[in-house]
C-alpha cells in the first residue's frame, strides 16, 4: 500500500539517542536524520561520539534512551544481526578484515545472509567491477593486503550485504592521500548505485565536499548541522570545530 508519508520519511532518523560504556556517557541525546540518497557526514573531534553513533546505529552499542528508527520503523531493542538483514549495513573502524581468510571468502562472509548462490554470484561480480584489485587478489590472505586494498574488501563486504545504508566509520583513517581521494570516489560511486550513506570522517573538508549535508557532534551532541556547502563556507565552523 503505497503512502507518501512513509517515502517522504528520512531513511533513518535518530531521536534523543543516550548511549555509552558502563558509566560512561559518550551520547547525550543526539538527533539525527539521513535522508534516502544521500551522503551525510558526521564530523566532530576525536572522542566526539562518530564511532558510538554508528554503533548504537547497528546495536553494538546499547541506547540507554531514545530512539533508533529506519525506515520508519523502530530498531532501536533489534539485534545487531537483525538490524544489518534490514540492509544497514555498518563498516566499522579499523576495517576488521579477517586474517586466515582469502579475499573470496572475506566478500562471502558478507553475504552470509544470502540464500540464493545466483544472488551471492552477481553480486560477487559487480563488488570485482568495482574494485578489480580484489579479483586479482582474490585467493590472497585478506589480512595480507595493504591498507587501502583492506578499505576496499570493507566495502565490498559490506556491498555484498546489498546496503540500503551504509555507515562509514573513517574509511580515510590512516591512508597515503592518493587512496583517500579513491576511498572518497568510491563512496560516490556507492551512493550513485543507490546506496545511502552516513560517513564518519575526520577530514571535515574532504567530507563536506562529498556530502550533502552535514553534523557536527561536540561532547556527544550535535553542535551543528546544515548543508555541506553552508558548513564548508563557514570559516568559524572549520575553525572552532573541525581544525583548520
Ligand atoms: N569502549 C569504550 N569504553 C569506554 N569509553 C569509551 C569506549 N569507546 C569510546 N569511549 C568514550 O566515549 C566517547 C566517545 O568516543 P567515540 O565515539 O569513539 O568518539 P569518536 O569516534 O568521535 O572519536 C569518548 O569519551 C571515549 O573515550
Ligand atoms: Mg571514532
Amino acid at each position: 500500500m503505497p503512502c507518501s508519508d512513509l517515502s517522504d520519511a528520512p531513511l533513518l532518523r535518530l531521536h534523543g539517542l543516550v548511549a555509552g560504556y558502563g558509566r560512561i556517557r559518550a551520547l547525550h541525546g543526539v538527533d539525527l536524520e539521513v535522508r534516502r540518497g544521500q551522503i551525510v557526514a558526521l564530523l566532530g573531534a576525536n572522542g566526539a561520539g562518530k564511532t558510538t553513533t554508528l554503533k548504537t546505529i547497528s546495536g553494538l552499542v546499547r541506547a540507554s534512551a531514545g530512539r533508533v528508527l529506519f525506515e520508519g520503523r523502530d530498531i532501536t531493542a533489534l539485534r545487531p544481526s537483525d538490524i544489518a538483514r534490514l540492509g544497514l549495513v555498518h563498516v566499522p573502524e579499523g576495517r576488521r578484515i579477517l586474517r586466515g581468510l582469502s579475499v573470496r571468502e572475506n566478500l562471502e562472509l558478507g553475504a552470509f545472509t544470502v540464500r540464493d548462490a545466483g544472488e551471492r554470484q552477481r553480486r560477487m561480480r559487480h563488488v570485482f567491477g568495482l574494485f578489480p584489485i580484489l579479483e586479482r587478489r582474490q585467493h590472497q590472505d585478506g589480512a595480507l593486503l595493504s591498507g587501502g586494498e583492506q578499505q576496499m574488501l570493507a566495502m565490498g563486504r559490506a556491498l555484498m550485504q546489498g546496503p540500503k545504508l551504509l555507515l562509514l566509520d573513517e574509511p580515510s583513517m590512516g591512508l597515503a592521500p592518493k587512496l583517500v581521494l579513491e576511498v572518497m570516489r568510491i563512496v560516490r560511486t556507492l551512493n550513485d548505485e543507490g546506496a545511502t550513506v552516513l560517513l564518519v570522517e575526520q577530514n571535515a573538508r574532504l567530507a563536506l565536499r562529498l556530502a550533502d549535508y552535514g553534523y557536527v557532534l561536540e561532547s556527544g551532541a550535535v553542535r551543528m548541522q546544515g548543508s555541506a556547502e553552508t558548513l564548508r563556507d563557514d570559516r568559524t565552523i572549520i575553525e572552532a570545530y573541525l581544525g583548520a
